[in-house]
């Protein structure tokens, strides 16, 4: 039971999809701001520049709206013999389509890239609120998280 609902696909982000929900579904994550065409674009290009740094999956709705969305980001370390890091961020599902196991499958999705990219382990910063479901993806509580901000 890897799929998703009918009619639904998953996919990398595309340079063109600022005309289609991508910014709507991340609002339901936190503020995203006024993002103009020009700087949407300047910003994929700069990601998709980096080496295969930044993988970035959305998830369209059988009349390809975009619903979801999820990115891995690897971190190219010197430890662990030049190891690879994966983190998960910016995990978003539309409001209207929450329950309906889009989060596990991105989750699944960027979990299948980076282990396949060989990263040794993925990584994840999340509020207790989402802590039962990061579990339900395979993910244990590990460390504490501190931050500082400007
Ligand atoms: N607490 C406990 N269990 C949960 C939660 C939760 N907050 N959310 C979902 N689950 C469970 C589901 O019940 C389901 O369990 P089941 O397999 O027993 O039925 C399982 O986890 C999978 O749930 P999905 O249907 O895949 O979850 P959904 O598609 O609704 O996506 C998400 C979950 C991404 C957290 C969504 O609710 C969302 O977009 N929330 C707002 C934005 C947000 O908080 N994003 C995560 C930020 S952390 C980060 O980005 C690294």
């Amino acid at each position: 039971t890897s799929a998703l609902p009918d009619g639904y696909s998953m996919r990398p982000l595309q340079r063109n999809d600022y005309s289609n929900t991508f910014l709507d579904v991340l609002r339901v994550l936190t503020q995203v701001g006024e993002v103009t065409r020009e700087e949407f674009e300047l910003r994929f290009e700069q990601m998709k520049a980096s080496s295969g740094g930044y993988h970035i999956l959305v998830i369209l709705d059988g009349k390809g709206k975009i619903v979801g969305t999820g990115a891995l980001i690897v971190e190219r370390k010197f430890i662990h013999h030049l190891g690879l890091v994966g983190h998960i961020e910016d995990i978003a599902v539309a409001k209207d389509q929450q329950g309906k196991k889009l989060g596990l499958r991105i989750i699944q999705a960027l979990d299948y890239v980076a282990e396949n990219v060989g990263c040794y382990k993925t990584i994840l910063d999340c509020s207790e609120a989402n802590e039962g479901f990061y579990v339900k993806c395979g993910f244990k509580r590990a460390g504490l998280e501190m931050a500082h901000y400007y």
